[in-house]
């Protein structure tokens, strides 16, 4: 062997061993990296984990800011009908009480005509409030008032016998409008369900059908059968009829002060298509000093407007 093949030779041996040694050195490098770093991850407990650096925002479904507290609900006031001043009234009461328990006149018109009133019923005969007409029969049809009494201190031209509060209602009427305006007499008051059948009879004989509705209720749908209506007339030297009460002095005056004493016109002119009727300024309905005040102060005309009912100008 040549010198110069010799040495190449230990360059070659040389070579290998310094890559051997480069080979074990990253060998015992990465076996420390192991050691060091990685086994005490592996190692360590699950809950272990490292804090995040920043706060983390929330999940998108729950709230990004403290929720606003729903206010509570106030606890729901019991219904009118339902409370027991209203209930003991309706039961035990006089209409004045159930009126009162109401809150007043005011309050109760608004309740029925708002609905919210259903334990009054406004066809029930006997009550202040009752509303007959060509829609409404009274309930019951055959409903017969007392006590009765007629009035002492107005002329009676015929019949007057009347609820007892209508007639004493009536006589404090008859005294201001007598020094006021000039006298009234009674020429109508309580007429049973009997004697309207014969009353709207003798109209529809003379007048027709048609006409007579106009004018006469049929029998089970004529106030005069509660005892809280009444027909006057004017009287001076003597008395006058329906047909001539109308622009004296004493319908003038009533029609302005009625109310005062729990009276109103009922059948008003220019209000046929709301109550069926023609203008009939005689015909009185005592509903009681406290609905009659409401009545007037809300510029009323019809009990069906007062208490929020439809019209009621044919019998349907
Ligand atoms: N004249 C009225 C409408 C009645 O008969 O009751
Ligand atoms: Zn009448």
């Amino acid at each position: 062997m040549s010198e110069s093949r010799s040495a190449a030779r230990r360059r070659v041996l040389r070579r290998r061993r310094q890559r051997r040694a480069v080979v074990l050195l990253a060998l015992v490098a990465t076996l420390i990296i192991a050691l060091v770093v990685v086994l005490p991850r592996a190692l360590a407990p699950d809950d272990a984990v490292a804090e995040p650096a920043s706060t983390p925002a929330p999940p998108s479904s729950a709230p990004a800011s403290t929720p606003t507290p729903t206010p509570e609900t106030p606890e729901a006031e019991p219904a009118l009908c339902e409370t027991d001043a209203v209930t003991v009234a309706l039961e035990n009461g006089s209409d004045r009480d159930v009126i009162a328990a109401f809150g007043g006149a005011e309050p109760f018109r608004a309740a029925i005509a708002d609905g919210a009133a259903p334990c009054v019923d406004l066809h029930e005969a006997g009550r202040l409030w009752v509303v007959a007409n060509k829609r409404h029969p009274l309930d019951p049809i055959d409903y017969w008032p007392t006590p009765q009494a007629r009035p002492q201190d107005t002329r009676i031209v015929a019949g007057g016998w009347l609820l007892d509060e209508t007639a004493a209602a009536l006589d404090e009427l008859s005294a201001d409008v007598r020094a006021a305006a000039g006298t009234i007499g009674v020429s109508s008051g309580f007429r049973p369900y009997d004697f309207q059948v014969d009353t709207y009879n003798r109209y529809v004989s003379m007048r027709g059908k048609a006409a007579a509705d106009l004018r006469s209720a049929r029998p089970g749908h004529s106030e005069h059968q509660t005892g809280l209506a009444v027909d006057v007339v004017a009287c001076d030297s003597g008395c006058g009829d329906h047909d001539g009460f109308g622009g004296t002095p004493q319908s003038d005056w009533i029609a302005e002060n009625a109310w005062r004493y729990g009276f109103i016109v009922r059948y008003e002119e220019g209000r046929t298509a709301t109550t069926g009727y023609s203008a009939e300024p005689w015909h009185l309905r005592f509903i009681g000093q406290e609905l009659a005040g409401a009545y007037a102060d809300g510029g009323f005309h019809t009990l069906e407007e007062f208490f929020g009912l439809e019209p009621a100008p044919d019998y349907g």
